[in-house]
C-alpha cells in the first residue's frame, strides 16, 4: 500500500493512528473499512470517555445527591451541551438523547402523528429513503387514516423538486427526507426542500445519519423542524442518538414512553411529566453511549468542516475515476452532489458474492438492499455493493478496493 495522504490542513496518518482498529489483520490482509455508512469505527478519546466513565464515574444520573452521581450527570448533561453547540440548537432542551435515528424518527411519528395528522392528511417522502424513515409512517398513517405520498427522484439519484412542488398541497403536513441518501450518497437539496414544504405550511423531518459524518448541520441555519441522527455512524458507540426538535414543537407533544425521569408528579390519578428534554427520556438512559457521543463529536469537530469535505470530495472523485474504468462496473448514484459513497454492480454477479470474495481480500464493504428496498425497486435490481468511506480512509484503500473488484470480477467473469 501506498502511504496515507496528508495534506496540510487533515494530516490522515495521524487521524489513522488514533483508530486501533485500522491496525489490525482481517484475513491476511490489513483491513480496508469501506463499511462506514453502516457504522464508522471509534477513535482512542472516545474509548478512553467510555472507559474512564466505567472506571472513574458509573452512576445513575439526575437522581443521586451522591458525588458519583453528580459528576455522573454532569458529565452526560456536558455531552447534550456538546451535541446543541455542535447542531447549533437554540438550547439543550431541543436535543432529545435516544437510542438512533430510528428511535427519533419513530418519537416523531408517534407523538406528533398521533396529535396531529387527520384523516385525509398527507405525509410527503422521497423513493429514496431509508427503511427507517418509510415504516414509521406507514405505522401512523394506517392509524390516522391519512397517505403517504413519494416524491420521485431522477435515475443518476437526485430529488425531482419539479414533482415536490406538485406533490405539496394544504393537505401535506409533514415532509419527511433523507439529508444524505445511505445507498447512493447524493446530498440532496434540504434548504429548498424545507423552504418550498416551510411555504405550504407543512414541516421538515430531515434524517441525518449519513450527513453528520460527513458535513456540519446547523439546525437554525437550516431552519428545520425535526432533525435525527445516530452516534454510531460519526465516530460514538452504538445505541446512542439525537433527536433535535423545534423546542415549541417538542412541548407541544405528548410524550413517548411513560417511566421514571420523564415526570413532574405521579398519582395514581393523574401524572404530570418533566420539562424538555426529559419528558422524552423515560427509564435510565445511554449514559456512556451519550458520554461517547460527545467524546466523538468534540474529535471530530476539531478538523476543519473544509478540509474533511476537500479530503473526502478527492476519494470520491478518485474512487469513482478508477471504479468506473473497471469493465463491467456500474456505478448507481451519479447525482453531482455527493458523499463518499458508492454503489456499484459488477456485471450481473451477485452483491453478496462481489462482497464476499472483497472480504477474503481484507475489504470490507456493505452488500444488499442496504434497508432501501422501494429504491432497490426503483432501479429493477435487489441490491447493490457499497463502498462508503470515512475520514480516516485514504487513496491506498481506493486501490486495495479496486484491485479486489478487479479480482472478483475475474474469478466471476
Ligand atoms: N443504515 C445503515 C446503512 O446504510 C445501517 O448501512
Amino acid at each position: 500500500m501506498k502511504p496515507p495522504t496528508t495534506s496540510p490542513t487533515l494530516d490522515v496518518a495521524a487521524i489513522r493512528r488514533q483508530f486501533p482498529i485500522l491496525a489490525r489483520e482481517v484475513n491476511g490482509n490489513r483491513l480496508v473499512y469501506l463499511d462506514n455508512g453502516a457504522t464508522a469505527q471509534k477513535p482512542q478519546p472516545v474509548i478512553d470517555a467510555m472507559a474512564h466513565y466505567y472506571r472513574e464515574l458509573n452512576a445513575n444520573i439526575h437522581r443521586g445527591v451522591h458525588h458519583l452521581s453528580q459528576q455522573a450527570t454532569h458529565a452526560y448533561e456536558q455531552a447534550r451541551e456538546t451535541v446543541r453547540a455542535y447542531i447549533h440548537a437554540e438550547q439543550a432542551a431541543e436535543v432529545l438523547f435516544t437510542s438512533g435515528t430510528t428511535a427519533g424518527i419513530n418519537l416523531v411519528a408517534t407523538c406528533w402523528g398521533r396529535k396531529h395528522l387527520k384523516p385525509g392528511d398527507e405525509i410527503i417522502l422521497s423513493t429514496m429513503e431509508h427503511h427507517s424513515n418509510i415504516v414509521p409512517w406507514q405505522l401512523i398513517c394506517q392509524q390516522q387514516q391519512s397517505r403517504l405520498k413519494i416524491l420521485p427522484i431522477t435515475h443518476a439519484g437526485e430529488l425531482r423538486l419539479d414533482a415536490f412542488q406538485e406533490l405539496l398541497s394544504e393537505r401535506t403536513r409533514l415532509v419527511a427526507i433523507a439529508h444524505v441518501s445511505n445507498t447512493l450518497g447524493s446530498v440532496n437539496p434540504v434548504a429548498r426542500v424545507i423552504e418550498l414544504a416551510h411555504a405550504q405550511g407543512a414541516l421538515v423531518l430531515l434524517d441525518g445519519a449519513q450527513a453528520m459524518p460527513h458535513m456540519r448541520v446547523d439546525v437554525q441555519a437550516l431552519g428545520v423542524d425535526f432533525y435525527a441522527f445516530s452516534g454510531h455512524k460519526m465516530f460514538a458507540p452504538t445505541g446512542v442518538g439525537v433527536l433535535y426538535g423545534k423546542a415549541a414543537l417538542l412541548n407541544d407533544m405528548p410524550p413517548y414512553q411513560g417511566g421514571g425521569e420523564m415526570i413532574e408528579r405521579v398519582t395514581f390519578d393523574k401524572t404530570t411529566f418533566a420539562e424538555l428534554p426529559h419528558k422524552f427520556e423515560a427509564g435510565t438512559p445511554n449514559i456512556v453511549g451519550g458520554i461517547g457521543l460527545g467524546a466523538a463529536i468534540a474529535w471530530f469537530a476539531q478538523f476543519d468542516a473544509e478540509a474533511v469535505t476537500a479530503h473526502e470530495q478527492d476519494l470520491l472523485a478518485y474512487a469513482t475515476a478508477q471504479l468506473s474504468a473497471l469493465p463491467r462496473v456500474t456505478i448507481l448514484g451519479t447525482a453531482p452532489h455527493k458523499v463518499c459513497v458508492i454503489s456499484f454492480l459488477l456485471a450481473d454477479a451477485h452483491p453478496f458474492d462481489v462482497g464476499t470474495i472483497l472480504d477474503q481480500q481484507g475489504v470490507a464493504v456493505r452488500t444488499g438492499h442496504h434497508c432501501t428496498q422501494p429504491l432497490m425497486d426503483f432501479y429493477n435490481i435487489s441490491g447493490t455493493v457499497r463502498a462508503s468511506f470515512a475520514i480516516y480512509n485514504h487513496r491506498a484503500e481506493v486501490d486495495a478496493l479496486v484491485a479486489a473488484v478487479a479480482r472478483a470480477a475475474n474469478m466471476l467473469a
